[in-house]
């Protein structure tokens, strides 16, 4: 079959790579893609916000199957419209894709249906918010309920910090996205990301995974969009992850089929480990990035005929195969990221990173020139290698890093140190 892929990231890198192994895969195609992408199919140029001509295209193109990487375009509808169409897309609809874009319709279902999640309240008005503030105490969380890019939650250690971001978001800093904020109690525990593949009823497990949200070692810094990932997350337990599933996305695919907006696509939890238990940070709508490059190369079962069994309400029963190994990915980023960084630096030695047959280096925020490859973004390169353990893989990834010559670039130093301090324990 014919395939579009939606994105350009490093993720879309990785999902280009599965998509195309997949024997039902004839032709990949992918809106907009990045280099990287080119390896595994044709890049096209389309306006994804303009639904029309992405149907018109998939028409003209025969495209049989659209999957969507970023969570933008599923906010937007664009898989209720490619459906309305006629044309197969995997990723939840617009009602159900609000999971990602609205933390209070999140807490709200969450309080429905007795999902776990840190207790919350709802506020449009600064004054109460502050009010409910000085009630409650700190350390506290204050959270714009749209989507802000990574700037929307601010945990804050005291009132003049939560009172700041009450007036910052409100006062209409992140635009219409934080109109309206949830103020939510601190919760305690280590983090880590839980996949699972929906499809209306049925959920099964896809995976877990750690992400490094700031900017430098030991979790120092302003947030990103992710300076790095392994998987699988030995701290999710096969028990705690029988928890997750049961006492978190199960009652969530309930839920949502109850209110009549059945969640089909992938659902990624964002967990609190405590002392209780899981409890929800927060749902993404789609894969994370940069946990898929650490993810999907562990993936043994065919990519394809996964999200086709998503989409045709075929999950029961169904079981992914997943390697042994683990698998660790680096990103690269510009010198300045998370801020301004600048665009153009040459890239060198990728192919030599890449020698090593564990070693996969996906391209994020690149640029083809000739022949060569550019920086043109903020986060530029994820280097993912797999091994017998994550402190093997990190080696790995970290003899890789080493041989691709940007000095306009840096990455942590630290990526899996949870995971590498406990397997060392
Ligand atoms: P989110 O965008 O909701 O994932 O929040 C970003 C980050 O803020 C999370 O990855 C957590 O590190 C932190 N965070 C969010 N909510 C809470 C909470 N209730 N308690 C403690 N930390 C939180
Ligand atoms: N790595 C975090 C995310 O994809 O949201």
């Amino acid at each position: 079959m014919n395939i579009l892929l939606i994105g350009s990231g490093g993720r879309e890198h990785a999902l280009a790579r599965s998509l195309s192994a997949s024997a039902l895969c004839s032709k990949l195609l992918i809106a907009p893609g990045n280099p990287g992408t080119a390896q595994h199919g044709t890049n096209v140029v389309l306006d994804v916000t303009d639904h029309r001509a992405v149907i018109d295209f998939c028409r003209v193109m025969k495209v049989d199957f659209v999957v969507v990487g970023p969570e933008a375009p599923l906010v937007a509808g664009l898989v209720d419209d490619l459906t309305a169409a006629g044309i197969k897309a995997f990723g939840p609809s617009k009602a159900a894709a609000q999971l990602e874009g609205s933390k209070a319709f999140t807490k709200d279902l969450c309080a429905e249906f007795g999902i776990p999640t840190a207790a919350y309240r709802r506020f449009t008005d600064a004054e109460s918010a502050k009010t409910y503030l000085r009630s409650y105490g700190v350390p506290i969380v204050v959270k714009a309920d749209g989507l802000a890019a990574g700037k929307g939650v601010v945990v804050a250690a005291s009132f003049e910090e939560a009172e700041e971001a009450i007036d910052m978001m409100i006062g209409g800093g992140l635009g219409a996205a934080g109109a309206e904020v949830v103020i939510e109690a601190f919760l305690e525990g280590e983090e880590a990301s839980f996949f699972a593949l929906c499809d209306g009823t049925h959920a099964i497990p896809f995976g877990t995974a750690q992400d490094h949200k700031r900017v430098f070692d030991g979790d120092k810094g302003p947030n990103t969009g992710g300076m790095g990932a392994y998987s699988p997350a030995a701290v999710l337990t096969p028990e705690l992850q029988a928890r997750a599933m049961r006492e978190i996305i199960e009652p969530t695919l309930a839920g949502m089929r109850a209110r009549g907006t059945p969640y089909t696509g992938i659902l990624y939890a964002g967990l609190m480990l405590t002392k209780d238990g899981p409890q929800l940070i927060e749902y993404n709508a789609r894969l994370g990035d940069p946990e898929t490059q650490a993810l999907l190369p562990r993936l043994r079962s065919d990519l394809v005929t996964a999200l086709l069994a998503a989409c045709d309400g075929a999950l029961n029963g169904v079981s992914l195969q997943w390697s042994d190994e683990a698998a660790l990915t680096v990103v690269m980023a510009a010198q300045g990221y998370p801020g301004a960084v600048e665009k153009g630096s040459q890239i060198r030695g990728i192919g030599e990173a890449e020698r090593p047959d564990d070693v996969i280096v996906f391209h994020a925020g690149t640029k083809q020139d000739g022949d060569r490859i550019l920086a043109n973004g903020g986060r530029v390169l994820n280097v993912t290698a797999l091994g017998p353990t994550i402190s093997d893989a990190q080696a790995k990834a970290y003899e890789a890093v080493s041989r691709i010559d940007w000095p306009e670039g840096f990455c942590r130093r630290d990526i899996g140190w949870r995971a590498v301090e406990r397997e060392q324990a």
